[in-house]
């Protein structure tokens, strides 16, 4: 038989939230310092921010980004990196054994991403998500930095933030309550019970502080006991709820590029207790759903890029087909998916490098630039004939769990608002072009773009490109040939 793709434009399933495509900024490595802030550089504007950086990130439209961490937020004390520079106090850094400085802090955040957002067609701005420390913090700090960040009144955090210059609230909507509170690598790690407990009652001051804000649970992968315990407990007072999952399987292609639909499994899974958790704890179906916040997804090894050594990937066109089918997953699942945010958006395990001389586009950042380009709207089904993988996975359980193996081409489909169809293939093999069917196409003016190259090994760094994108038309006549371990992007008006 054929290989067969069929899109059904006019059956659309769920919205693609636009906060899919965000993103996160750590003090960790040379995500920060190096990365977004380089005062000493002479690509950096009067700021301090790195110019070529902010213009790559614009080509993203990033929605929203994460900050300050991950694991650093556990010893943070936002307060340290406020006011003038030379006041503020170096401390040592648990999470990545460093020294942080804080010489950028909340401030300087806010306004990179108001430079960021000057480059929005639409006046848009990039939304701030900021972490609170659960680790050493105390809920007095974070009440504080809600306060400094979008408190009007004449009180104290609100009047310190105006003395240093910002007159306007900042108006920080999403907060989480922690990272990865479970792991054991977490100062002031905590028992699922206990965790529970304190985000409650975080949760009940921070609305009382602010009622207009998005507050995020900290969950596990969404298929632990953690998930299912912190959910039972505090479904009723959290808006999202966070997952991460990292993905990799070594050199073995097709294990590195099927590793995430792991991670569609997870969120069904968690999609599953939310469900659950909001039935029996009696939250009304009217109530908003809850959503998932995926706030760290990607590909990462960290014994190839440990975290301590600044988790610096080279990323190859394996990766870059990994990363396509993550965002496959995040277009298929887009009833669940409240937010997601690449981890990380500079130098840290990133599409995005920093050399001294200028950025270099990794080759995962060719997908991530065309589904966040693209891939708007609703997500619409889709019906894939091609035959399908069923050897050895990374996890090796994932074999077991995918019912029909993991189809050759891994596809998602969005219409959007102007009725453009997207539909985004990967050929997961390494050995096999398909030549495809593709129906209800023919005669149409479809745009193809396509990401590969002649080996799953190649890398782009500052002195080879060799995985970029290539732009083409199609008039959708005949099969369409989907070649050996690529990426394809075909785009067409409905009507
Ligand atoms: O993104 C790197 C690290 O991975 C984050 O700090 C942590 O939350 C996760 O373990």
């Amino acid at each position: 038989e054929t290989p067969l793709i069929e899109v059904d434009a006019a059956k659309r399933l769920s919205k693609i939230d636009p906060m899919t495509y965000g993103g996160f900024t750590e003090h960790m490595g040379r995500c920060i310092y190096g990365g977004i802030y380089d005062p000493q550089s002479p690509l950096s504007d009067s700021n301090g921010f790195r110019k070529d950086v902010v213009e790559a990130l614009r080509e993203l439209d990033i929605p929203v980004i994460r900050y300050p961490g991950g694991n650093f937020c556990a010893t943070y004390h936002w307060q340290d990196g406020i006011g003038p520079r030379e006041k503020r106090p170096s401390r040592p850094e648990l999470a990545w054994l460093g020294t942080e400085t804080n010489q950028f802090g909340t401030d300087e955040f806010m306004a990179w991403l108001s430079v960021l957002s000057e480059g929005s067609p639409e006046g848009k701005r990039v939304e701030p998500y900021l972490c609170l420390n659960m680790g050493t913090g105390t809920l007095d700090e974070a009440l504080a930095w809600v306060e400094y960040c979008n408190g009007t009144r004449d009180t104290y955090y609100a009047n310190l933030r105006r003395a240093n210059g910002h007159a306007e609230p900042y108006r920080v909507k999403y907060w989480a309550l922690g990272n990865e509170v479970w792991g054991p690598w977490q100062i002031e790690q905590m028992t699922a019970d206990d965790y529970a407990k304190k985000a409650a009652q975080w949760a009940k001051a921070l609305r009382l502080l602010d009622p207009d804000l998005v507050l995020i649970l900290c969950g596990q992968d969404g298929t632990a006991s953690w998930d299912h315990t912190v959910l039972q407990a505090c479904v009723p007072v959290v808006d999202m709820h966070s997952i991460h999952v990292y993905t990799a399987a070594g050199t073995s292609h097709v294990k590195n590029v099927t590793a995430p639909l792991a991670a569609e499994r997870a969120i069904r899974i968690a999609a599953s207790l939310i469900e659950l958790a909001r039935i029996e704890r009696g939250v009304s179906v009217s109530r908003p759903p809850t959503k998932i916040c995926f706030d760290e997804w990607n590909v990462w090894d960290p014994e190839r890029a440990p975290g301590d050594k600044g988790a610096e990937e080279q990323y190859t066109l394996s990766d870059a087909l990994a990363v396509a089918v993550w965002l496959n997953v995040f277009v298929r699942q887009s009833r669940y998916i409240g937010m997601a945010n690449i981890a990380q958006t500079v130098n840290v395990i990133s599409p995005l490098m920093t050399t001294q001389n200028g950025v270099v586009r990794q080759s995962t950042w060719w997908p991530l630039l065309l589904f966040s380009r693209y891939m708007r709207g609703w997500t619409v089904a889709t019906h894939v004939r091609a035959g399908a993988y069923d050897g050895e996975t990374q996890p090796a359980w994932l074999q077991g769990a995918l019912e029909d193996g993991a189809s050759w081409l891994d596809v998602s489909a969005s219409v959007d608002e102007q009725g453009y169809v997207s539909l985004a293939v990967v050929n997961i093999s390494d050995k096999e072009d398909f030549e495809v069917e593709v129906k209800g196409i023919a005669g149409k003016d479809v745009s193809v773009y396509t990401i590969t190259a002649p080996q799953v090994t190649a890398t782009n760094t500052e002195s080879k490109e060799e995985v970029g994108m290539v732009e083409g038309m199609w008039n959708g006549e005949g099969p369409y040939k989907f070649p050996k371990h690529s990426f394809t992007m075909l785009r067409w008006k409905a009507q």
